[in-house]
Parts: C-alpha cells; structure tokens; sequence
C-alpha cells in the first residue's frame, strides 16, 4: 500500500502557480505545518520572483519592498524549489501538474486591466495603469509601450492607492525619482516631462476615496508641488455625512483634504488637482493622439453598493496629453479552469477551485491572492488569504490523488525535454547580485534588468559570481 500524504515517506507535492505575495503567504501556511512533510515548486513566468512588490510597488516606496526578505527566506527553505521563467499555459499545463503534483494552486494575480467603456480609451497616450506602472518598474512585458510626457497636463481617473502612486510619479521631482529603481527609460521620460498639472478624477466624493490617509498625506508633502483641492467639492450629502461616522480611513481623508483647501497654493511649479464626483464620458483625441479627458459631474445617489455616481448632464472639458487609467487590475482566464467573467476570478470557495454552474469542486485546485477574491488588498491581505487556501488544502488531504509521478526530477526532465531554460532561486540571486552592483555604480538602489532575454544571457554568460547554495543575501537594497 502507498504511504499516505504528508508524511516523510511521501511528501505531499505542491505546485504553486505565481510567486507574488499570494503564491509565498501560502507557501509559507502550508510549511508552517510541522508535523506534515510538505515539498513546493514555486512557479512563476517571469525569471524573477515577488509579483506586484517588484513590478507594482512605487519606486519611491523602498521600505514595503522589504517585504521580499521573508519571501527570500522561503524560497530557501530546503523544501521549496523556484521555478522561474515557467509559465503556466505556455510550459505547463493542466495535465501536468495534474501528472507531477497532488495539488495545485493558482496565485497569477491580476494581469490586465478595467476598462471605463468610454470613447477614445485606446487612443494613443490613454494607458491602463497595469501597462503604466509596469512601464516605470521595467516590466520585461512593457518594456516598449509608447508613453509621451511632452504634453503640459495629465489626468489620472480614479482615486485608489494606483492613482495616487502614478500621480505622485508623475509631479515627483526627477532628482528625488533618480535615487530609486524606477527604469531607466521612465527616468529619461519624466526628467523631459513637461507635464505641469495633473488632474486625478474620483467618480465620487471625497468620503469615497479608496486610497489611503498616509498615501494622501505623502501627496500634500510632496515638494515643488501643489495639492489643489476645490473646497465646494468637499461639501458633503446627506448619504456621505451618514457614511463617513463610522468610516475611520474616510475621516482621515476628508482631514486631510479640509486643511489642503484651506492652506491654499504656495506657487509650487507643478500641481496635483484632486477633483471629486466627475465621471471620464470621453477621452478625445487629435491625429490618433489624446488631447483631453470630457468629464461630466455627478452627484451621489443610493445603489447596490453604497453610494453610487449618477451623471447631472454638465459637462467640463480637461486638456490632457496624457490618460492613466487607474480604475482596479483584472484576473485573465487560466487555460482548463473555470472563470467567472463578472467578477473577473476563478470561482473559488475559501480557495478551492469550483465549477460555476454546479458548484461542484475541482479536485486538487486551488486559487489564492487576487485571482481568487478581486485586484484589492495590501500585501499583507494576502497572508490570511493564503492561510485560508492552505487550511483548505490540508483539510482535503484524505480524498486527495496521489500525483503519478511525484519525483521533482520528473518535472525538470519534462521542461528540459520542451526546451523551458529554467531559472532556479540561486540563479534569481545572482541576478539580483547583478542588478544592486549595477546600481551601486549610480548610486541607486538598483538597476533591474529588462528584457528576459537579458537576464538569461546574464545567466548563461556565466561571468556571474556563484551564490552559495541556500544562503541569503547580504543586507542590501531590496527590488
Ligand atoms: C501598482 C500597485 C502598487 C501596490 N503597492 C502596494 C503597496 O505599496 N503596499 C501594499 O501593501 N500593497 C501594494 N499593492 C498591492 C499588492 O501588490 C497586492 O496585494 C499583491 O501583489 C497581490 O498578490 P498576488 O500574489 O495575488 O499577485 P501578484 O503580486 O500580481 O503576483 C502574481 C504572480 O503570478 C505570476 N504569474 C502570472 N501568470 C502566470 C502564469 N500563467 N504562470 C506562472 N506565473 C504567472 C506573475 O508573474 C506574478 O509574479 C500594490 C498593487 C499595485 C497594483
Ligand atoms: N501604498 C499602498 O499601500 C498601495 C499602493 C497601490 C495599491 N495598493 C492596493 O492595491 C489595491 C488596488 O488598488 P487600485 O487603486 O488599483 O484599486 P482600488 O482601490 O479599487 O481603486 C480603484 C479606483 O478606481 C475607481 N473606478 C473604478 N471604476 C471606475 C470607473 N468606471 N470610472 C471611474 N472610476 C472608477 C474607483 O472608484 P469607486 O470607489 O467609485 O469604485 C476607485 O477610486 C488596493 O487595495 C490598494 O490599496 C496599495
């Protein structure tokens, strides 16, 4: 008879599928169980591991980077692989993680974006946010994306923590952005920017405000640039006054935002304009080209979901050369899985995977981190995400099959065999190795590589010094 899950004469195998925050939290749930023998390949397409904490967190933001230190602990816990530049649907399938692990689980994040469903949204200079702060973290998937800052003024519809972060970008003052990891090419655009103004667009009012009373703050601080706000535009309707008494995060805000109004302009040389209850009708263009955001004002009316925006039919034209986007990211559908298109996540109960029209399991799935409850969360959201997706996992263990060819090899020699150059975590180090002494040179925290293709043949170069096996890095500059 075959020895049960779990235990040492069969560890349970474990492909987690996406190594950002989501894919480590869980992870490091299911190691946290000592009394069950465990063992993790951590599968992610990109050669270099963290998700959105490297390609998403600001530049400017280096200490919630530091996060990726529990992660690199992880990834050298004897039972963890990283299998690097392997990506699911393209390397691997269904099939074989069905073949090489018990169970499986999916933690891909959000990979694409919102959309307004406004005219002119594809214009040339209309970006999604996903595609834009990709762009500025040097994302080897928007490495080229055409971004022209040469127009005076920028609108950015929406008013999350992503809004805000691309706002601060955009006014930030080069010479501060210069000390960061922010990509090269970013850098060079935004020290020739001649974007003075930037109109941030909340479709609601400033109760609603989904961003945080720290990121706002950070805005009003921001040196060599004014935080215009309009006070007529913090007046507040029966239904916000009502929400705001028992909205701690909302009263931090409208704080904020009152003592803003009411210090005034002190001639900063750029501008940050926080507008509240206008909704994007139309981004218009000239040549192909955005050239201005039409908005149209709104006022607040009960909905399903608290207040909603309704459209007052006057309308206010904004020039902008420029249009980010930052409405939320979007789950994409994962090849054989199910996909609530509504809700844009595999339909999931606690993290096991279900068909949607009989909401029937699928037996050894699972999803976790923003693929499994929507693009929302702090990083450390997805540590008690993660540790429901485990718990789940672990409590199926008795009704779960056994993979047929448990043997890490076995997975290797099938990715050897379909040509995958496979980047393992020590090979990670070495590039990040790399990329800290080619900031070192500048006096920045980094320079990141780009193109896969780079990294690989950095890899393959073989002038990399070797990093001694499971051993972390010295104290240096995270991502
Ligand atoms: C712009 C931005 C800034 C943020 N800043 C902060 C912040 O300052 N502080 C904070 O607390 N939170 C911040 N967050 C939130 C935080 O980043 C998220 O909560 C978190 O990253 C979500 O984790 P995840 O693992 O679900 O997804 P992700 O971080 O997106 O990780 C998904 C991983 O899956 C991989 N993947 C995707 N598809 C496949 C595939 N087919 N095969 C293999 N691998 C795949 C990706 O390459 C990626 O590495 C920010 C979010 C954004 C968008
Ligand atoms: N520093 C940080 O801690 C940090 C930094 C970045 C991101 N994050 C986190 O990452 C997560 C994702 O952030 P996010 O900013 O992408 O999402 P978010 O917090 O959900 O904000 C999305 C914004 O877009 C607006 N919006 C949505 N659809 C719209 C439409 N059709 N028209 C106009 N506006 C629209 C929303 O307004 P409504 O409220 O009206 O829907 C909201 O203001 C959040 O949890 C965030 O806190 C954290």
């Amino acid at each position: 008879m075959a020895p049960p899950l779990a235990t040492a004469a069969r560890p349970l195998r474990v492909a987690v599928v996406g190594a950002g925050p989501s894919g480590f939290y869980t992870a490091a749930a299911l190691l946290a169980r000592k009394d069950l023998a465990v063992s993790i390949d951590l599968v992610d397409r990109l050669p270099t591991p963290y998700g959105l904490v490297r390609y998403g967190v600001a530049p400017d933001h280096p200490k919630i980077k530091e996060v990726v230190r529990v992660f690199e602990r992880l990834a050298l816990d004897p039972r963890v692989r990283y299998l690097g530049n392997v990506e699911y649907g393209r390397d691997l399938g269904l099939d074989d993680l069905r073949r090489y692990y018990d169970q499986a689980v999916f933690a891909v994040g959000g990979q694409s974006d919102r959309r307004l469903g406004v005219p002119g949204e594809d214009l040339e200079g209309s970006h999604s946010s996903t595609a834009f702060v990709a762009w500025y973290s040097r994302h080897p998937d928007f490495l080229d994306l055409p971004v022209d800052l040469g127009g005076e003024a920028a609108a950015v519809v929406g008013v999350g923590n992503v809004a805000v972060d691309v706002a601060r970008v955009l006014a930030r003052d080069p010479g501060e952005l210069a000390r960061t990891d922010i990509s090269d090419d970013a850098l060079a655009a935004l020290s020739a920017s001649r974007i003075r103004d930037v109109h941030v667009l909340s479709r609601r009012g400033p109760v609603q405000a989904k961003c945080s009373p720290p990121e706002l703050k950070e805005l009003v601080e921001l040196s060599g640039v004014d935080l215009v706000v309009d006070p007529t535009e913090l007046e507040l309707d029966p239904g916000s006054r009502a929400e705001l008494a028992d909205d701690v995060q909302a009263q931090k805000n409208l704080e904020i935002l009152r003592a803003c109004a009411e210090r005034g302009l002190t001639g900063a040389p750029r501008r940050i304009h926080l507008r509240f209850l206008v909704s994007p009708v139309e981004i218009a263009g000239e040549g192909g080209r955005v050239r201005a955001i039409r908005v149209e004002r709104n006022r607040l009316e009960p909905g399903r979901d608290g207040l909603a925006a309704r459209g007052t039919g006057v309308f206010e034209t904004l020039a902008a050369g420029l249009v980010v986007r930052a409405v939320g990211y979007r789950s994409l559908p994962l090849p054989d899985l199910p996909f609530d298109e509504r809700r844009a996540i595999v339909p999931n109960q606690a993290g096991r995977v279900v068909d949607p029209g009989t909401g029937a399991r699928l037996p050894g799935l699972y999803v976790a981190g923003w693929v499994k409850r929507g693009p929302t969360g702090l990083i450390g959201s997805n540590k008690p995400d993660g540790a429901e997706t485990a718990a789940a996992m672990l409590a199926d263990l008795p009704g779960t099959v056994p993979a047929a060819e448990p043997e890490a090899a076995a997975v290797d020699r099938l990715l050897a065999a379909r040509g995958v150059r496979r980047v393992d975590f020590a090979d990670w180090q070495r590039l990040d190795r790399l990329e800290v002494a080619r900031g070192a040179a500048s006096g920045r925290p980094r320079v990141k590589l780009g193109p896969i293709a780079e990294m690989l043949a950095a890899l393959d170069a073989g002038d990399l010094e070797p990093v001694p096996a499971g051993e972390a890095q010295p104290k240096r500059p995270v991502m």
